[in-house]
């Protein structure tokens, strides 16, 4: 399976996606600082990998100074020295809520730790690696989960009686590249191609940072899964074209606010409009981390702006170029006139009444017969 993220004991490492899929090649993440590089760099992307990575990185640079015996003594000491660097590390990228989400509660756990009578810096310290540790594993499961449910929700609501043929166009990255592995909305997509449904998988090119064409496309050949690649104005195109018979469109999220307004990759509301016209389901795969009940609508959710060269140029090799000793120059080339001014926001928000389910590793919320989604089931154990 591809990893985005390896980690063992303190040491830290990330496939720099900068770099994809040209190079694979890891990069050392040793502190807080080198963590919070790599996410607003994007070398690392991807709401659930950005969190993991996050906290991974305090644990390693946690880990160094254990190892160098620097942890204060005091716990109160520990308790702070942590916050501040959880609230420098939620700093990197605003959207995304599973960075904030894993900050708060590993800051819970460390501030109960802190609250013991035997509490010391090296106890408080020792729950911070536990639980930030925990989190790469419970990720993983949670995506096994969130594929299974959605292939089957896909079968049951989207495809004709019978008929196991199924059709899915889905957008950005939101694969093992974006996760601690297996992914959401292309863990959807893994799971009808191992239930043997799966007829074909579409993937948008994702403009402008192409996670479609780099990514989402990288681990669908080296998955071995069918699949195309279209640039995005060619979606309303593909859900008109009876032959090739979309059942439905899959994506992930980067912030699931209470009413089920829905922060995503800039271009999905398009998708989810151009479904809604077509009749094809448009449905949301995310972990229940990446679900904000405190966020009431999508009008309350901060939209990240990213860098003008981030539209006006693209990075590759120069045709024909090969790697060696794992190397290949990446040259940046302009692709939009000097002077002109640029609009990229990172993300656009998806509005509930456009999606059909939400995707979660606990099963797949639909609308009430209100029309609206409640999603506070989810947390209490009594939902979907
Ligand atoms: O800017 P990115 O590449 O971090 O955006 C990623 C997305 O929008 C994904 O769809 C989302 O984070 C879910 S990843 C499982």
């Amino acid at each position: 399976m591809l990893q985005a993220i390896k980690y063992s004991q303190g040491y830290l490492e990330i496939l720099d996606q900068l770099q994809l899929p040209f190079v694979e090649k890891y990069i050392p993440i040793e502190t807080a600082e080198d963590g919070w590089n790599a996410i607003k760099e994007m070398k690392v992307r991807g709401a659930p990998a950005i969190a993991i990575v996050a906290m991974l990185a305090l644990a390693s640079e946690l880990h160094a100074l254990k190892a160098a015996d620097k942890i204060p003594t005091s716990a109160e000491e520990t308790k702070a020295l942590i916050a501040q660097k959880l609230e420098y590390l939620v700093t990197s990228r605003p959207t995304a809520v599973n960075l904030a989400d894993a900050a708060q509660k590993l800051g819970a756990l460390v501030t109960t730790q802190a609250g013991q009578s035997s509490a010391t810096g090296q106890s408080v310290v020792a729950v911070f690696i536990q639980g930030a540790e925990d989190m790469m594993g419970n990720d993983l499961d949670d995506n096994q989960r969130i594929g299974h449910n959605g292939a089957e929700w896909i079968m049951a609501n989207a495809t004709k009686p019978g008929v196991a043929d199924v059709a899915v166009l889905t957008h950005c990255n939101t694969g093992s590249l974006a996760t601690s592995g297996y992914g959401t909305a292309l863990g959807v997509i893994r799971s009808l191609s191992s239930k043997n449904v799966l007829r074909h998988a579409y993937c948008s090119e994702t403009r402008p940072y192409n996670q479609g064409s780099r990514l989402t496309a990288f681990e669908l050949v080296h998955d071995k899964i069918p699949a195309t690649l279209i640039t995005d104005s060619m979606a309303a195109a593909l859900l008109a074209d009876a032959q090739v018979g979309v059942n439905a469109i899959v994506v992930g999220a980067d912030r699931v606010a209470a009413n089920g307004d829905t922060a995503n990759k800039i271009g999905t509301y398009s998708l989810a409009v151009l479904a809604k016209h077509h009749g094809v389901k448009f449905l949301v795969a995310a972990p229940r981390t990446t679900i904000d009940m405190a966020t009431k609508s999508g009008s309350d959710i901060v939209i990240e702006q990213r860098p003008a060269s981030e539209m006006t140029s693209i990075k590759g090799p120069r045709a024909g170029a090969t790697a060696v000793d794992g190397n290949l120059t990446l040259e940046t080339v302009c692709i939009a006139a000097p002077g002109i001014n640029v609009w990229n926001p990172a993300f656009d928000v998806t509005p509930a009444a456009l999606i059909d389910g939400i995707i979660t590793e606990v099963g797949v919320v639909e609308k009430g017969p209100d029309g609206q989604f409640h999603m506070e089931g989810l947390f209490n154990g009594s939902a979907p």
